[in-house]
């Protein structure tokens, strides 16, 4: 499990990004829409949006489903939330990896792009398992190894330092899953290219975001200009015919069910 510490990073690094967060999620926004579909149609269920950030999904959800709880690690992802979005949903400030939540009590669980930030996989969705009903399902997109190989690679032609957090591969997650004791209903790997007008174009959206927490980087700060020019320079071998700069993001969507 991170750290204290490091989960108190990963919550600071996205409450700054708050109010910059939603004109930078445009993964997000793709993988959410398409993660909408998998939701049971049954309006009487109580859903759960964990790391719901400023509550986009959680709102739209509100209009269908009776009861609806955002739940993330960040205050001011929340606060956020709770100025913007549907007045009858529950904001809870909470951490994914020990849910406030009693035992059985959620018919669905939600989650879109958050959960590639918490470790080890498998007790996290132990923990799902352990909040959803029985016959309860969890839907949720994640990150797999893979995603911004094109950065990943320029800044190993600069130094040794990580510049992009570790994603799981496929086959780990289905792993994970398959231990966690929850029956996988579905599970897919599709890769989006998402295209930046220059390098400063993906850095500035990645921060935007607040996904720009590292927690193995050893130097601390922005990088160097030095450091940066290198790593642009190594990213020109990407461009495309058109000049602009692809980001690949390999995404996973799952269905898993309590039986
Ligand atoms: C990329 S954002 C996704 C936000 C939202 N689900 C969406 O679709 O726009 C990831 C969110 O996960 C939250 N998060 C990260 N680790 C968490 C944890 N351990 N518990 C709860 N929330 C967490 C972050 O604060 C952030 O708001």
């Amino acid at each position: 499990m991170p750290t204290k510490l490091a989960k108190q990073k990963i919550a600071q690094t996205f409450g700054k990004a708050s109010s910059s967060y939603d004109n930078s999620a445009r993964l997000q926004r793709y993988s959410g829409q398409a993660l909408l579909s998998f939701l049971p149609l049954d309006s009487d269920y109580s859903i759960a949006d964990l790391g719901c950030g400023t509550g986009f999904f959680t709102n739209i959800m509100s209009r269908k489903y009776q009861k609806v709880i955002g739940l993330d690690i960040s205050s001011q992802m929340l606060s956020f939330a709770k100025e913007n979005r549907n007045s009858s949903i529950d904001w809870i400030e909470g951490d994914i990896h020990a849910l406030p939540f009693e035992d059985n009590s959620l018919d669905v669980v939600f989650s879109n792009l958050a959960i590639q930030w918490c470790n080890p996989l498998t007790d996290v969705l132990k923990e799902i398992k352990r909040v959803l009903k029985p016959g309860g399902t969890l839907v949720f997109t994640s990150l797999l190894d893979g995603t911004l190989f094109e950065l990943k690679n320029s800044w190993q032609q600069v130094d040794n330092d990580q510049h992009v957090i570790d994603f799981k591969t496929f086959d780990e997650i289905k792993n994970d899953a398959i231990d966690s004791g929850l029956m996988i209903a579905d599970l897919k790997q599709s890769s989006v290219v998402l295209e930046y007008h220059s390098v400063r174009h993906l850095a500035g959206e990645l921060k935007g975001l607040g996904a720009n927490h590292v927690s193995g980087k050893t130097k601390k700060g922005l990088a160097g200009k030095t450091s940066w020019q290198k790593m642009t320079a190594a990213y020109e071998q990407f461009k495309g015919e058109q000049g602009s700069y692809p980001a690949t993001y390999q995404l996973l969507s799952a269905v898993l069910i309590k039986e």
